[in-house]
């Protein structure tokens, strides 16, 4: 699903950037993705030179490059509350509307992010959009026993549904909590994108979608000549 990493150096700014965001005695829940592995590099350097922070991961790559970064990591599952987090995406739109789960963590993402008093997107330019849903596929978190019926489910809403097949592996990606992921496309452009979060849900065995509606108040926006600090159009 996700394409060979664009705009490295515009990632690597924002990520460094986002630090400035992290302050002393903070638990903060930490993204997944390239974007994020440049936070995560600077957190740690933070911390080397004394910062105190929790990081709560929102995956095993991410949880792994902490704990190689030297930041102290606890589980999602001891919390009921975060301070902050900071998590990459795959577009954004106006209203920093987004969709994410390129890296297939966006269950556990969708957790953390609604933990945390603030939810920060970090991203570069090329994922500003003015429309979600239009180029990149949705993804959708589904129970394996409930892939065929889902599967039905999601073209009766117009969607066209492909099960994501890992590059390593035979067969389907298997998420972190275990489940596979269906990318969905679409013909026509949902206009309700509310709507269509709910209609999915609604389908037994679907889990969680890759859509984070109304979530972020803030977007870190790496663009070729600045960095961008983006609040919610409208
Ligand atoms: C992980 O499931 C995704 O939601 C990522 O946060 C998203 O794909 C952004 O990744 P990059 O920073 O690598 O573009």
């Amino acid at each position: 699903m996700k394409s060979v990493s664009s705009n490295k150096e515009l990632k690597r700014m924002v990520g460094i950037r986002a630090a400035d965001f992290v302050k002393d005695g903070m638990m903060v829940g930490i993204g997944t993705g390239s974007t994020v592995a440049f936070f995560i590099e600077e957190l740690g350097r933070r911390v080397k030179e004394g910062l105190h922070i929790i990081g709560v991961p929102t995956s095993y790559a991410a949880k792994l490059s902490c704990i190689q970064q030297g930041i102290p990591v606890s589980d999602c599952m001891l919390f009921d509350h975060l301070d902050i987090a900071i998590d990459g995406a795959d577009e954004i739109d106006p209203s920093l509307n987004a969709i994410k789960g390129g890296g297939a963590a966006h269950t556990n993402e969708k957790i953390i992010a609604s933990m945390a008093d603030e939810f920060i997107l970090i991203a570069d330019e090329s994922k500003m959009v003015s429309s979600l849903c239009v180029d990149f596929p949705l993804p959708v978190e589904v129970i394996p026993a409930a892939l065929t019926y889902a599967e039905k489910r999601i073209r009766q809403l117009g969607g066209i549904p492909s099960l994501r097949n890992a590059v390593h592996k035979d067969g389907p990606v298997i998420s972190e909590n275990g489940n596979l992921i269906l990318d969905i496309k679409f013909q026509h452009v949902p206009s309700d994108l509310a709507l269509l979060d709910s209609q999915l849900k609604n389908i037994p065995g679907v889990l969680e979608t890759g859509l984070f509606l109304g979530m972020a108040k803030k977007a870190l926006i790496g663009y070729r000549d600045t960095i961008r600090m983006i609040v919610p159009e409208g």
